[in-house]
């Protein structure tokens, strides 16, 4: 398949209302959408990722309106979260509505949906005029895509068409929290940070984050977020031919570094930065621990999962 580049958000949605894949950027990660209401066109997000079948996906609007479409029962904290951070890089998990397929929720009778708030992005959606359901655009397993060109990277001849935004701003996945139950539970870190959520939900639980127990959000199950070097984290590497990245110096010199500004910056780059010490070969990248407060806490949860 020869894979369309444009930044043309018409285009791009004309393959979406034909049943293709598309990826497109979102002020999160890239996302790699088709129709939510066409298994047909489900099952090639699945197959062009290599996705197991047991992971969900999330559905992405532009239009509040279009909840109702999606899900039934909305409960009053899904509601008190929408009100405050959609659009945004937040990710709420509710009952899902009869029209939705199965394959797209991998089974479960919920859905997460988020509205992303990047300008592009809702243009496109708003040009699809359906809801898209959108993994990240990375083949299975390897880090999320920052940039078209990383979609470019692992997809290529795959999907049907990228929409080529810019690199994004926050660089790591939404927060998701599940509210099809009676307590909200935070099951993925993102942006919106626990204390934030907590300012207008107070009773939300931290999540079963554990990648064995018996996870409600069977994403984090998966192996993720990693380069194919060894990640280790902590600022002392011990061999001159690894890479570092973090906010502050390294305390030995390495082969390749980057030396962000501040946490988010250094959440921003990190993808891109796996991504490039892949195409240089380095064997092991070492990565600066951080506070775990606002995306600090997200950050560290991406840098664990990256070294396990
Ligand atoms: O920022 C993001 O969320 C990006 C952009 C493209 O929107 N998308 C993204 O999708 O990161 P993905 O598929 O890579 O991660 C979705 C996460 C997975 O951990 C999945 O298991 C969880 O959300 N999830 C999706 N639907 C769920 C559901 N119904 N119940 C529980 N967890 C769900
Ligand atoms: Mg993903």
């Amino acid at each position: 398949m020869k894979t369309v580049l444009t930044n043309d958000v018409e285009e791009a949605a004309a393959f979406i209302k034909r049943g293709e894949v598309v990826a497109f950027p979102t002020e999160t990660v890239y996302g790699l959408g088709a129709k939510v209401f066409d298994e047909q066109a489900i099952a090639k997000i699945f197959e062009a990722k290599q996705r197991p079948a047991d992971n969900p996906l999330i559905a992405h609007i532009s239009e509040i309106e279009q909840l109702d479409e999606l899900a039934i029962d909305v409960s009053t904290a899904a509601k008190e979260l929408i009100g405050v951070f959609f659009p945004g890089p937040l990710t709420v998990v509710v009952k899902k509505s009869a029209e939705v397929p199965l394959l797209a929720t991998a089974g479960l009778e919920t859905i997460g949906v988020r509205m992303p708030r990047l300008e592009i992005a809702r243009e496109f959606l708003r040009a699809c005029g359906t809801p898209v359901a959108a993994p990240s655009a990375n083949v299975s397993g390897r880090p999320s895509t920052t940039t078209w060109e990383a979609v470019y990277e692992d997809l290529d001849g795959r999907i049907a068409c990228i929409l080529q935004g810019d690199a994004t701003e926050i660089g790591l996945e939404s927060t998701v929290v599940e509210c099809s139950r009676d307590v909200p539970e935070l099951l993925r870190k993102g942006s919106v940070s626990i204390e934030q959520l907590r300012g207008v939900v107070p009773d939300i639980r931290l999540g079963e984050l554990d990648l064995d127990g018996p996870a409600l959000s069977p994403g984090l199950r998966h192996k993720h977020y990693s380069p194919r070097a060894r990640v280790v984290i902590g600022r002392e590497p011990s061999d001159r031919d690894a890479a570092f990245i973090g906010i502050h110096d390294p305390k030995k010199d390495v082969a390749y570094l980057r030396i962000s500004e501040d946490v988010e910056s250094y959440a921003r780059d990190l993808f891109e930065f796996f991504r490039q010490c892949d195409r240089r070969g380095i064997a092991t990248i070492y990565c600066e621990p951080v506070a775990e407060t606002g995306i600090g806490a997200a950050l560290m949860d991406r840098l664990r999962r990256a070294a396990e």
